[in-house]
This record gives C-alpha cells, structure tokens and sequence, in this order.
C-alpha cells in the first residue's frame, strides 16, 4: 500500500519535497503517495512571503516571515539556482546575479506552479500537534484549520518537518532596555529601512541581518550606523558613517555603554541576533535541538531523525546553499519513502552523523564551510535522479561572492556570475545597487539587462518605472544617499 505523508509547511524545503514527488510522477512512477502539505500560511513561498505584519497574524498565529521591504539576495543567484529549472527557463532571458526579493520569490514560485502540486497543500492550517505510535507505527497529525474554524488529527506513516528555522527570534537582555526611550525590536520584527532615515542606528549581532539590515539603512538614509559584536567584528571596509564595537553592556536613556568602555548616542536598537529551531508542535522524543549550524547532530543525512527515521527534517542547517540543498534533501527522503533507499541500521547511521560532525568540528574559515556544505550535497544527490548541477562548481563561485564581498561591502551585488546549469554569465544591474531605490519585481523586471550592459558610459539607463518612483513611499527616505538615476 502507497505510504500516507505529511509534510509540514509550504517554504522553498516543503515545496521541494512537494515537487520530488511530481518529478517522480513525470518519470512514471503511477502509485504517488498519498500527500498533505499543512502551511499555516494563506499562500506558499515561506519566508519570501512579505507582510507588513509584526507579531500575530489574522488568525493569532506567529508572524512567520523574517523578510523586510527592499531585501535582496545577498548570494548570487547562480548558487540557488534548481538543476531542474534554471532561472534562464523561468525568465525567459538572462537577469542579474543579485535579485529583489520579489523577483526570486517570482522564480521559486514559477516551478511549483508550472506543477500540479497545489491540490496537496491545506492552506490557513497551523500544525498544533505531532504524536508517535509504537504500537500502530503511524503519526497523528492535529492541525488548526483556520478556514473550518475547528482541530482536526490526521494519520501518516512519515511527516517531514519544513517549518524553517528563522522565525522564532533568539531575544538576549540588555540592562536599560526598558527604560531606553527610541525603538528597540528584533530582527524577525524589522520591516522598512525607511523608518530610520536621519536616525543613528545600534546594531547588536555581526552576521548576514546585521550586515544587511545596516546597510539597506544606510542606503535609506540613516544617519549612523554602529555594529556590536559578541565574538568578532564582520571587518569590512565600512564607509565613514559605520562603526564596529565590542558587545553592548547596558543602555541608560539614548547612551549605548560597550565591553570597552566606549559610548553612543543611539535612537534606534535591533538586535540582529539570530534565530532559534523552534517546533512547539512536537514532543521531547521527536524534536530536534540544535543551534545554527552546518551539521546539527540527530539526523542522519542532515535529514533523517536518529530515533525515528519516519520522522524527517528538511532545511534545517545554517546555509550557504539553499534552493538546491532543500531539493537534494527532498530527493533523497523521497526515495527512502518510496524504498528506492534503505537507511542502515542505528548505528551505522550515528558513525555516519558523528564522521560528518567531526569533518564540521574541524572547519576553521568560510571557504571550508562552502566546500564542506557542498560535499554533504553531493553526498546526497549521487544515489539519487536529482539533475547534475555541479555543486562544487557553485562552491566556487560562492567563494568568489566571499571575496567580492570583502573587497567591496557596499557594491557586491553589482558583481556578475555565471551559471553552472546554462553557462550564461549574467548582466550587470542597470545602476549601482546602491543607487537602485525600487526594488518592485515590475521595476526591476522593466528593465532591457542585455542592451543596459551594451550601454556606453553616461548612456541614460532605466532603473524604476517611473511612476513607481512617484509614488510616496519610494519619496519618504528623508535623505537616501543617492538618488535613483532613471
Ligand atoms: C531575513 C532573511 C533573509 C534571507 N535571505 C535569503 C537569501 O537572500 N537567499 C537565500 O537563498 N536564502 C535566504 N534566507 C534563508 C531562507 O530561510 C531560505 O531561503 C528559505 O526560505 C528556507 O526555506 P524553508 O522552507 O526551510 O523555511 P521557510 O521559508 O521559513 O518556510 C517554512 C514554512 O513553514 C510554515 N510553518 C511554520 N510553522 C508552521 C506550523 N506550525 N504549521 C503550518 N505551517 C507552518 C511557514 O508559514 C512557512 O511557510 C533568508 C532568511 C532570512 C530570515
Ligand atoms: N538576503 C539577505 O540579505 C539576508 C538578510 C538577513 C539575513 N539573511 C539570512 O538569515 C539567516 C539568519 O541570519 P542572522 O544574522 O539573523 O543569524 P545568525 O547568522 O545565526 O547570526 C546571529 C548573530 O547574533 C549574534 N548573537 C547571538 N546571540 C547573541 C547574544 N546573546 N548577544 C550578542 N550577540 C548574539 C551572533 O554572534 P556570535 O557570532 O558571537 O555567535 C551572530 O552574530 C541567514 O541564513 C542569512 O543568510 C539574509
């Protein structure tokens, strides 16, 4: 009998999953597993779904999105790019290696939609809870359908968990907080770089939100930027208005007080301090507990639970590689559904996650992090019928973006990559990132990339629909640091 599987959220991990079953289908397997996809979401896409909102939704449920207005991809899209669909096929031409949020979100839900795999998936549906049964070998699956207004408990022989793991805020204390008299909120909170035009801006963490958040804000006009570290400084060559400082002691009314002994005025406070794996719809014996990490201990293949093998994880590693690592995973436990794999015994399998564990203990700078996390890809595509797509070749050109990005913080995204699926090298963006104010898929999609990059210099080049740059909001950055050329 065809097994009964639950995957839980419909993220880029959920809808990989999704999509290894349709690939499956394609090639002529007749007998599909029977599939739910539970996404407390109205929509698909996870994380890449915007929404103004902060804290619940319209049902009382966790904001899950982390993603705010004006966020670009901060890898090139040449290492995200799906071997079964490049992001050529999808645009129907070459687009820049730095892509708005919109526009990827566009690319990530092109594939899904040119499949049949929306009928899987129950949308406005909160998983509340998972259980195990020894006795009848299945889970039950007890999930909030916002639509009926009632729970309801559904059984399955696997559930794959696609929750993500950037949405539950990771939220340390600071003396003085409470009584500091600007803005303070987290990361996962953080929405518009706008609000803090003219505003000298303190941000606590010194990772990709960090990096990110205080530059979008410095490209929107804020007025002074301060990075507070706990381990090590980021060390970039920050234009004049940045600053690097050791850790925030405690804040008394606007003055920020550092491990050093050094000061700041500040109005505003984010604390860019990470994210923790959060599953409040699991039992102690079924959860994963792990920090962000390259390899979590527990599940073998990064994706297979130690103690339960039918219970699965997906995206659940800090990541270089996204897109394609989800769907590498969602190959291979697809195939261990439908017993084209058999997974070893319990023990072979904790040698196997111990050996990989060590390789990561091991690992000393990022550029063995990106090889590290390739490998663990190949090592998973190879048994299966996922596309070649050249991994290590795409660890290289992350180890190129490392270096961009070292050479130049500000203008890394102006950089050009090419493609390991299609050989094409991409054009440049029209303008400087920096100068790049709109960052609607319309806008960017508007533009003619291959004639712009033909262009000579002081050529007039389109960046924004006009009437876009017309309209108010694209106005209020008070003082952004350039003005958009159109
Ligand atoms: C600020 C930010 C910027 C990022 N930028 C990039 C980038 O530029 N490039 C890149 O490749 N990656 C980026 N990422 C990483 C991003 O997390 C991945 O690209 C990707 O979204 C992970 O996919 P996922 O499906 O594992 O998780 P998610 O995208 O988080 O999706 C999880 C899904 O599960 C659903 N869900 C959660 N709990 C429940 C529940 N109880 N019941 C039902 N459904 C539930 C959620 O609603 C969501 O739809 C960024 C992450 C953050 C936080
Ligand atoms: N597309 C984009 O542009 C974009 C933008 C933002 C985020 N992202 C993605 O979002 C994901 C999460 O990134 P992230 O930066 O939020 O998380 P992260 O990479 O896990 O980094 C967390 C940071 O918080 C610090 N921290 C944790 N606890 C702390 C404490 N108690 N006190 C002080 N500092 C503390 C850590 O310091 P230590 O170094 O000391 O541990 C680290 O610098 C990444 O995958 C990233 O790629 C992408």
């Amino acid at each position: 009998m065809s097994p009964k599987i639950a995957i839980l959220g419909a993220g880029p991990s959920g809808l990989a999953q999704l999509r290894a079953f349709e690939a499956a289908r394609k090639a002529g397997l007749d007998d599909i597993p029977d599939i739910v996809c539970f996404e407390k979401q109205a929509d698909w896409g996870g994380m890449w779904n915007y929404t103004w909102r902060t804290g619940l939704d319209a049902h009382g449920e966790p904001v899950h999105a982390s993603m705010y207005r004006y966020l670009w991809s901060n890898g090139p899209k040449e290492c995200l790019e799906f071997a079964d669909y490049s992001f050529e096929e999808h645009f129907g031409r070459t687009i820049p290696s730095y892509p708005p949020r919109e526009v990827l979100l566009d690319y990530i839900m092109g594939r899904v939609e040119k499949s049949d795999v929306r009928k899987y998936v129950r949308f406005n549906t909160a998983v509340r809870w998972v259980e195990y049964s020894e006795q009848t070998a299945k889970f039950t699956v007890t999930v909030m359908d916002h639509d009926k207004g009632r729970l309801e408990s559904e059984e399955f022989d696997y559930v794959v968990v696609a929750t993500g793991h950037f949405s539950t805020p990771n939220v340390p204390e600071f003396e003085g907080l409470d009584r500091f008299p600007g803005r303070v909120l987290h990361a996962h909170d953080f929405r518009d770089a706008a609000e803090f035009a003219g505003k000298r801006l303190l941000l606590v963490g010194s990772s990709y939100s960090a990096e990110d958040i205080g530059t979008q804000c410095y490209k929107y006009g804020a007025e002074e930027v301060t990075f507070s570290y706990r381990s090590a400084p980021m060390g970039h060559d920050w234009p004049d208005v940045f600053s690097e400082v050791p850790l925030l002691t405690h804040v008394d009314g606007n003055t920020a007080h550092f491990k050093d002994g050094s000061t700041r005025e500040v109005d505003a406070i984010v604390l860019c301090t990470g994210y923790q794996h959060h599953f409040p719809f699991l039992p102690d014996d079924l959860r994963l507990r792990t920090d962000n990490r390259l390899y979590p201990r527990n599940i073998y293949k990064g994706i297979f639970f130690q103690d339960n093998p039918r219970l699965m994880y997906l995206g659940m590693q800090d990541q270089y590689f996204t897109f394609n690592m989800f769907d590498a995973q969602a190959w291979y436990a697809r195939d261990v559904m439908l017993g084209r794999i058999a997974l070893p015994d319990f023990d072979t399998r904790n040698a196997d996650i111990e050996s990989w564990r060590t390789r990561e203990e091991a690992l000393s700078n990022p550029i063995e992090d990106i090889d590290f996390q390739a490998a663990y890809i190949r090592d998973l595509v190879d048994p299966t019928d996922y596309p070649e797509f050249h991994v290590e070749r795409q660890g290289e050109v992350f180890k190129q973006w490392k270096k961009d990005k070292k050479n130049d913080i500000m203008g890394y995204r102006n950089r050009s990559y090419t493609s390991t699926l299609t050989g094409t090298t991409a054009p440049p963006l029209p303008a400087p990132w920096l100068e790049i104010l709109d960052d609607s898929r319309e806008s960017f999609l508007c533009n003619d990339f291959e004639k712009q990059s033909k262009a000579g210099p002081g050529e007039k080049v389109v960046t924004a629909r006009p009437d876009r740059l017309s309209t108010p909001s694209m106005q209020r950055p008070a003082a952004p640091r350039v003005a958009a050329k159109v």
